[in-house]
């Protein structure tokens, strides 16, 4: 099996290069199944990551969640502690641009990791038995962990990040479900 270093490269390298139209199609498609299910109906705290570098696209489900009063949480990198922490938004405006290229709130505002209720989480490369290998430092595995039991997480990809194998080691976290835009992995049922 590749290494999980290995596998960031490859993935990395396709998801690069698609066309933006691709990316904005997939995530069209991806928002629409997310608001879809269940869990999401019944998620009262959502915390959802900003996007970059042609990640799933979350901007438009953001504007939906709040539009239907959803408490919508998004990471606040801390990186002197390698942690991130859980910031409440409660409009777009609150946001701004950091130094990575990806929105973060223009305000801290803390939000307790038991308040979570859905987690909709990024990553590089999963794998049909919910495996997620991210950037590399162990954010989202850190902060995961301290969920609430009963929280859901669910992974956002484009099809060709869902292999069938991937490398994991203790820490990893794995996710509920994972989304693309063609299939869904996971236990839907209880969804
Ligand atoms: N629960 C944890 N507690 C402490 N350190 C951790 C934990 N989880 C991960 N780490 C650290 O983070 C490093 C990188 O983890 P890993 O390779 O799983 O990253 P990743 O899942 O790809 O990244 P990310 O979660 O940021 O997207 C690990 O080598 C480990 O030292
Ligand atoms: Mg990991």
């Amino acid at each position: 099996m590749k290494s999980k270093k290995e596998l960031r490269k490859k993935i990395l390298g396709i998801r690069n290069k698609m066309p933006k139209e691709d990316v904005e199609n997939n995530s069209r498609i991806i928002m629409n199944k997310i608001i879809g299910l269940k869990t999401y109906k019944q998620s009262k705290v959502i915390f959802v990551y900003m996007d970059f570098k042609n990640e799933v696209m979350t901007s438009d489900l953001i504007k939906h969640m709040l539009a239907e009063k959803k408490r919508v949480v998004i990471p606040y990198t801390d990186i002197v502690n390698t942690l991130v922490i859980p910031s409440e938004i409660t409009e777009e405006a609150d946001l701004k641009l950091s130094p990575f290229g990806y929105n973060e709130p223009k305000k801290i505002m803390p939000v307790d990791v038991e308040e979570i209720d859905l987690v909709l989480v990024p990553g590089v490369v999963f794998d049909k038995n919910l495996n997620r290998i991210g950037f590399g430092k162990g954010y989202y595995d850190r902060i995961l962990k301290n969920l609430k039991p009963g929280a859901k997480k669910i992974g956002l990809a484009h099809d060709f990040q869902v292999l069938d194998e991937i490398p994991a080691e203790d820490h990893d976290i794995k996710m509920d479900m994972i989304i693309t835009e063609s299939s869904s992995y996971g236990d839907d049922i209880n969804f």
